[in-house]
């Protein structure tokens, strides 16, 4: 998919799923130590590094992405939350050799970022020596894109887009749907938690709510422009231009977490 509204629909996702990134961030907070040094993998444009630092306000976070506009934007975020002295960005390609990361870290958070790592097993061993004995792994997982559309016309253009990402993923071997509990076991941490969110938000929503919707489905259209019928995009098209203005939208999501700890 293009990078275009990355960041964008990065930062509206945190925005408009508030209520269980600030639920999951609680979690994730309550198993650090004091002053915790903490490294986010995949960190994007930094929901979690930024809700992480806000929330433990003497925690250090290392921000590692493989995007370098990503990481400018955190930092930029960063210093507008006035947390910049306590954040660092590394930019590094996690299926690559991975950086010196210095001490042994306490927390480290995955959020959305596992599935797309081409050696789920290398980088859970990554993680194990990243991490201090009794230190924790945080993985946040998406069981698929979100969906928006309530009207049956709507819904059953989504059902045709997602089995074709799903279609899409596969090909790029990317490791959505996984079960983490599982590979993390594999990869000798113990399992100390697992959670589903099934997250329905009905109507009234926020404006920023039917942004989320348009930039998600502009991102779609774009990126499947050549695997979807030409009806399919027409419709996308469509989309792009009056659902930004619609007031009936339903987003609905499925999160999973784990919580691994290094023995
Ligand atoms: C879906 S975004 C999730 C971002 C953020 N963790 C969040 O929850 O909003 C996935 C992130 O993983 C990063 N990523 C993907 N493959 C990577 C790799 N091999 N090394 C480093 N970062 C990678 C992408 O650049 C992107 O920022």
């Amino acid at each position: 998919m293009p990078h275009d509204h990355m960041a964008e629909m990065l930062d509206l996702d945190a925005d408009v799923l508030h209520d269980f990134h600030r639920d999951v961030i609680n979690w994730a907070g309550s198993l650090a130590p004091d002053r915790p040094r903490i490294v986010d993998l995949g960190a994007g444009s930094g929901t979690g590094t930024l809700a992480l630092a806000r929330h433990l306000p003497d925690a250090r976070v290392t921000a590692l992405d493989k995007d370098e506009d990503l990481l400018e934007h955190l930092r930029e975020r960063a210093v507008a939350a006035g947390v910049a002295d306590r954040v660092r960005t590394v930019r590094a390609d996690l299926d690559l050799a991975w950086p010196d990361l210095g001490a042994p870290a306490d927390l480290v958070w995955a959020s959305a970022s596992m599935h797309h790592l081409a050696d789920p097993a290398r980088t859970l061993a990554e993680v194990r020596t990243a991490l201090r004995a009794g230190g924790f792994l945080v993985i946040v997982e998406l069981d698929s894109f979100p969906r928006f559309l309530p009207d049956p016309a709507g819904a059953a253009l989504e059902d045709r887009f997602h089995a074709e990402l799903a279609r899409m993923r596969h090909e790029h071997g990317m490791h959505m749907g996984e079960d983490w509990g599982v590979r993390l076991t594999a990869a000798g941490f113990e399992v100390k938690g697992e959670r589903r969110f099934d997250i329905e938000l009905r109507p009234p929503l926020p404006p920023r709510a039917a942004r989320y919707a348009q930039v998600s489905l502009q991102r779609v259209r774009h990126g499947l422009a050549d695997r979807l019928s030409s009806d399919d995009v027409a419709a996308l098209d469509a989309l792009a231009t009056t659902v930004g203005d619609r007031d009936d939208l339903v987003v609905r999501a499925t999160r999973s977490v784990w919580i691994g700890r290094r023995p």
